[in-house]
């Protein structure tokens, strides 16, 4: 997979990307991720990346030439995935990264002032939001979607099982983890922990998962149980 983040702030987003899973990944050669600065594709004497908003208001708002110029000098074939960070789009999901995680290519537009030219949105394929929340930025956002798809790829978790037995993969949360030692402060790991009956084990689990997710996630649960009965 090919990464293109569009950023006016490429320190916010190298630092997250060359560290840990993601910085292994791209050794490893599962997925290519390039920064990009947009300030470069702007074409007046001061760089400029935003203007004042016709109709008046507060705040600058994104231009639209600079960000159009450089989705065509990226991708020329247009043939990238193009999705927009804005608190507009779309709620994301882990259904989501799954499906974005499919593409070969991806452009990620992080956004910053007050909006984006309104016309921008017609240069992109999606709109994705992180949460009910407003960030300075879209670089936050636009990590977290990379982070959550990187890992889906094919190869980059050592532990294959693991992606797939991550919380809401099945659309429940997980179960309690334990490691040493198995008492903390009186607090013990459960014995069926350390009975080595990996049946009873994976039946507990799974009872975990269902209790905890009907106390925590009571929207996941009932989806859970639709989806089950639907089936
Ligand atoms: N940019 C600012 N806030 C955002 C959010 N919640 N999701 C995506 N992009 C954003």
């Amino acid at each position: 997979m090919k990464i293109d983040i569009l950023t006016l702030f490429p320190d916010m987003v190298e630092p997250v990307i060359n560290q840990s899973i993601l910085h292994r990944a791209q050794e490893d050669g599962h997925v290519e991720i390039r920064v990009h600065d947009y300030r470069e594709y702007s074409t007046d004497k001061h760089r400029s990346v935003d203007d004042y908003p016709y109709g008046g208001g507060a705040g600058m708002v994104l231009r639209v030439e600079p960000v159009v110029r450089a989705l065509r000098d990226l991708d020329r074939k247009r043939n990238a995935l193009r999705i927009l960070m804005t608190p507009q789009g779309i709620p994301y999901s882990q259904a989501r990264a799954k499906t974005l995680a499919k593409n070969d290519r991806i452009i990620i537009l992080c956004g910053h002032y007050e909006g984006y030219d309104e016309r921008i949105r017609d240069y992109f394929d999606v709109e994705i939001s992180i949460g009910d929340y407003i960030l300075t930025g879209g670089e936050i956002a636009a990590m977290v979607v990379v982070d959550s798809l990187v890992r889906l790829l094919p190869g980059v978790l050592n532990n294959e099982a693991s992606a797939e037995e991550d919380s809401f993969s099945e659309g429940l949360l997980e179960y309690p983890h334990y490691t040493r030692p198995r008492v903390f402060e009186g607090k013990a790991v459960p014995d069926v922990l350390l009975s080595g009956d990996h049946g009873k084990i994976e039946v507990w689990r799974k009872e975990q998962a269902l209790s905890r997710t009907k106390k925590r996630r009571p929207d996941l649960y009932e989806r859970y149980l639709k989806r089950r009965k639907d089936k």
